[in-house]
């Protein structure tokens, strides 16, 4: 029997067509899929139009992104009771590719909290995990945003980086997680082995002509 990995999977469909709309339940099924079969815990984070997919699967759906405002007139926002009457246990916050400021995610996660919604806020340097980390949000992702979508692994081309990253949460109940770049099952190994407990993933699974065999390959290594 293989050697399970002990971790984390955070597969971020992005806008990415190959994960949009039925695309967006078929991918989610291929993940539910995975984790059923190799008992790895594989949360997926979808469009906000796709959240419902929750309904339709038995793995954990995050969207990828919610503002702080109450219910009213806030057009076009996305609010955190919407997203968790859709099925969300929680949402990622200040993804490189949707920064906020630190005043905005102050208030994202108070309100989330409110809601016990889960936050995945991202990072984009250790300086600025150090200072969102005295929010308490639930877990923490670091990614270098040159390396996104690379298929430069974060981890092989920035070990120390993360590691010092990891090391901010040794004694908090924050969860360490690192993405960008990763794209082989010695990443994700090697993101363990510099203290992370999971990482965050997007192109390599979502654009793969056999994402499910990508997915299995990161987990099991084969
Ligand atoms: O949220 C994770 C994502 O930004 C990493 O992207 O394509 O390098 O796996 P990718």
């Amino acid at each position: 029997m293989v050697k399970k990995l002990k971790l984390i999977t955070i597969i971020n469909f992005k806008t990415y067509k190959e994960a949009t709309g039925a695309r967006a339940l078929k991918l989610a099924q291929v993940c539910e899929k995975v984790s059923k079969k190799t008992k790895v815990k594989i949360i997926v984070a979808v469009q906000a139009t796709d959240i419902s997919v929750a309904k339709k699967i038995k793995i954990p759906v995050l969207a990828q992104h919610v503002d702080y405002f109450e219910q009213g007139r806030h057009t076009g926002k996305i609010l955190p009771e919407v997203i968790k009457e859709a099925g969300a246990v929680g949402t990622l916050v200040n993804h490189s590719e949707n920064k906020l400021p630190l005043k905005t995610i102050k208030k994202i996660i108070k309100r989330c909290k409110v809601l016990n919604l889960l936050t995945i806020v991202c990072a984009s340097s250790v300086q600025q995990a150090r200072q969102i980390a005295k929010l308490k949000p639930y877990a923490m992702a670091y990614e270098v945003p040159e390396l996104i979508a690379t298929g430069k692994s974060i981890t092989k081309i920035k070990p120390d980086s993360v590691k010092a990253f990891a090391s901010l949460f040794k004694k908090t109940r924050i969860i360490p997680l690192c993405g960008a770049g990763i794209s082989s099952h010695e990443d994700v190994k090697l993101a363990l082995k510099l203290g992370c407990k999971g990482v965050l993933v997007s192109s390599a699974s979502v654009k793969a002509k056999n994402q499910e065999k990508v997915l299995r390959e990161f987990i099991l290594g084969i």
